[in-house]
């Protein structure tokens, strides 16, 4: 073969490896990566020049499955997937991805190294994620139709109850206390019931245009008298080009309200909430779905954070760590968004502060 003809048929060898979606890394015998293609690079946050002609072992240093199968498909010859337990965390953040080691042989015959194969399954994840949960509040909505029917009624009962007996006390009687206690409390559990009808049954959105920073702007002016008295900065970055919604907009203000009361109530005497918006253009929702553009709203504190034993935990209704809360919130903020189509996430470094996204979609 020519000098030309090899040099283009190296080319065209590179052509392909740099237009497979998954990543592809090659590494050889001797431990050292000599291949690199772009999706790997995207994954892996490891730039072609950092990753390639560099030590295996000592770049995923963090990433001991990865790290094992490698070695083992190297010693070996033979092929290992794992689907399920590995992540890359060279990005600083923690990306789930589906992993295939096959042997790299020559004519020969003779093992000469490793190739791994990996496909970002964070869409997936998410979208299980997503599943658990709607089966969880599927579940709590049977219950509490029929739980509802059943206390409503008699609760309307006791609180009448309660108040003909205020009525039979002089002014001064210490009993009205009491009374005024069974109010209180019976207004408390009608609430929550209400909650949880809210959640359980299936709502028609009034869908109309929305301006979003209208919806945010609002809330956050009255959340500010809310905070008066304690050092809580309120930051804003808004996206000025981000145009109206086809939104429900009391839902709108449920959701934001919630996310935003929960932030407050994380913080001590003094913080900062921080609440941006944003276009992202090419999202996509699942890997098979057309992209479409989404707007990302994301409400963020420097509270102590969600310990990461409870982050799975904080979607699942009356989940609550606060004396007072009904942990019905975020359950609600949840369904809010799937009925909008979008999607919402939550990321916490316990010490470092929650941030939760919410992504629309531009056009409903
Ligand atoms: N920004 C945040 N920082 C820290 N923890 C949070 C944050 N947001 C939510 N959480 C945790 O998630 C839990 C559930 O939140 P959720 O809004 O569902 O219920 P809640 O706020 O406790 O009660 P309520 O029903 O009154 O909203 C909270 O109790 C808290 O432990
Ligand atoms: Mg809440």
């Amino acid at each position: 073969m020519t000098k030309e003809l090899q040099n283009q048929h190296e080319d065209y060898y590179a052509t392909v490896i740099d237009s497979v979606g998954d990543g592809v890394i090659v590494v050889a015998s001797s431990g050292l990566i000599t291949l690199c293609n772009p999706a790997a690079e995207e994954i892996t946050g490891f730039s072609k020049r950092q990753a390639q002609g560099a030590e295996f072992e000592k770049l995923f240093a963090l990433e001991t499955t990865l790290r094992d199968m490698v070695s083992k498909t190297i010693r070996t010859g033979i092929t290992i997937s794992d689907h399920e337990n590995v992540v890359v965390r060279s990005t600083g953040r923690i990306t789930p991805v589906a992993v295939t080691c096959y042997p790299l042989v020559e004519g020969s015959g003779k093992n000469i190294g490793a190739i791994l194969t990996f496909k970002d399954i964070t869409y997936i994840r998410e979208l299980e994620a997503a599943i658990r949960q709607a089966d969880r509040l599927s579940t709590v909505g049977t219950l509490a139709a029929g739980l509802a029917h059943e206390v409503k009624n008699p609760l309307g009962g006791i609180k009448g109850a309660a108040q003909l007996l205020e009525r039979e006390f002089e002014p001064e009687s210490e009993m009205l206390e009491y009374t005024q206690v069974m109010i209180r409390e019976t207004d408390r559990i009608d609430h929550i019931i209400r909650e949880l009808l809210e959640l359980a049954s299936p709502r028609r959105l009034k869908l109309a245009p929305i301006n979003l920073h209208k919806v945010l702007g609002d809330i956050l002016l009255l959340q500010r008298q809310a905070v008066v008295g304690r050092e809580i900065a309120f930051i804003q970055h808004f996206d000025p080009s981000i145009p109206d919604i086809m939104a429900d907009e009391e839902m709108l203000t449920r959701l934001f309200l919630n996310l935003i009361c929960n932030a407050i109530d994380a913080m001590g005497v003094d913080g900062r909430l921080t609440v941006t918006s944003r276009v992202l253009s090419d999202y996509r929702m699942s890997q098979n779905e057309r992209r479409s553009r989404m707007v990302a709203i994301e409400v963020g504190d420097d509270g102590p954070g969600i310990p990461a034993g409870d982050l799975e935990n904080i979607w699942t209704p009356f989940f609550s760590t606060k004396s007072g809360g009904t942990g019905l919130g975020l359950s609600i903020c949840h369904k809010i968004v799937s009925e909008h189509r979008g999607m919402i996430k939550a990321e916490s470094d316990s010490g470092h502060g929650t941030k939760f996204t919410v992504l629309l979609p531009l056009v409903q």
